[in-house]
């Protein structure tokens, strides 16, 4: 999409016009994914003025191209994350809700409950739930061959992408945000009471300003060891009531969309910015899923998308204040963009109002590396 709205009608004006001068707001936000966005739009519920600025169109990144598991409880996510994970899968309904009001479009749990794989020898015992049985697996996942493995279920949901891209940038518009699409972030200078950020198409004049550019942090503001981590990922065919749930096995998860899509992912790859897609590595991809999946189909036209994760050294994200006066950090949210929005936006607008957040972010500062 490409929108440009405000509560400020001046600030369109100024925009549409053309005019010389600078765009005024309270804050600046760099990076329209899903983690920018949501700021942006708890930042407006606060009465604040936002700006939201996207080198590209917003949600075109790895917000659109993820798995969209909230995988509160992965064993592959870094313990540290669990608070943060927890309080954001709690904020999950109210912000559906608010995304839904605004934007008038549906943003479904596409699943309520994910299978974790644990062993294939079933001495290893109960590790995170209940063990899945033989007669949920006839229930829930008819269509998977579990083989000797053994699964444990896990209280988790997941939402498909598209609907976020969908709903997300009209919910911020609507809630009287400005979004600048194709327009990319020069730099950022302290000015008294403020900072002014360079933009390819205006200088946009904040109280503060935010760096969510999630993979290409690390190339804005604020010399962060943000890298992008590619992802490859594809969608195999299968009736809905093969499948009904996440499938996390070693090397591959399973994320049906409730509509004949099963999203399989993903490759793990450090090589830069290349989001190029490679069908050998799809192929791969797709063998393991149908070994699990016998009965789902790989078409020969497969969908298959390829997205670049913001990967931090720890695996942690990066959130709070920037050592630049008035600059902020809500970015590296490498595998869990989507699971943690909620969780970043509240936090994060607790901390430039200076509240305390209800999750601590000294585990998450920028000084830590
Ligand atoms: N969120 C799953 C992945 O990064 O592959």
């Amino acid at each position: 999409m490409s929108v440009l709205a405000s509560t400020d009608s001046d600030i369109a004006e100024d925009y549409n016009c053309g005019m010389n001068g600078s765009i005024k707001t309270d804050v600046a936000i760099a990076g329209g994914g899903i983690i920018g966005l949501s700021l942006g739009l708890e930042l407006r519920r606060r009465g604040l003025s936002v700006i939201v600025i996207d080198r590209q169109q917003a949600m075109s990144s790895a917000s659109w191209a993820a798995g969209g598991m909230l995988a509160v409880h992965d064993p592959q996510n870094p313990a540290e994350l669990l608070p943060l994970s927890l309080r954001s899968w709690e904020l999950y309904p109210g912000y559906l809700e608010r995304v839904e009001a605004l934007s008038g479009k549906k943003v479904p749990l596409r699943t309520r409950r994910a299978m974790q794989y644990v062993a294939s020898d079933r001495a290893a015992g109960c590790r995170y739930g209940d063990t899945v049985t033989a007669a949920e697996i006839a229930e829930f996942a008819p269509g998977l061959d579990a083989g000797d493995h053994i699964f444990e279920w896990l209280e988790e949901g997941s939402l498909d992408p598209n609907d976020v891209r969908e709903a997300l940038p009209a919910a911020f518009v609507e809630a009287g945000g400005t979004l600048l699409e194709e327009t990319e972030m020069l730099g950022v200078e302290t000015v008294t009471g403020g900072v002014l950020v360079q933009t390819t198409r205006k200088l946009v004049s904040a109280g503060m300003f935010v760096n969510c550019c999630g993979a290409w942090a690390g190339e804005a503001e604020g010399g962060l060891p943000v890298v992008p981590v590619k992802g490859q990922m594809a969608n195999l065919r299968l009736a809905p009531e093969r499948l009904r749930c996440v499938v996390r096995a070693p090397g591959i998860y399973l994320v049906p969309r409730g509509d004949g899509r099963v999203t399989i992912g993903a490759t793990i790859e450090h090589v830069g910015f290349d989001e190029t897609v490679q069908e050998p590595s799809i192929r791969k991809m797709a063998a393991a899923a149908l070994s699990l999946l016998p009965e789902a189909e790989a078409p020969p036209q497969m969908d298959m998308w390829a997205g670049l994760r913001p990967g931090t050294p720890d695996g942690l994200p990066i959130l709070g204040a920037a050592a630049k006066e008035r600059c902020w950090h809500a970015t590296g949210h490498y595998r869990d963009g989507i699971l943690l929005a909620p969780v970043t936006a509240h936090v994060m607008a607790q901390a430039m109002l200076g509240e305390s957040p209800d999750v601590g972010l000294e585990a998450f500062g920028a000084a830590r590396f």
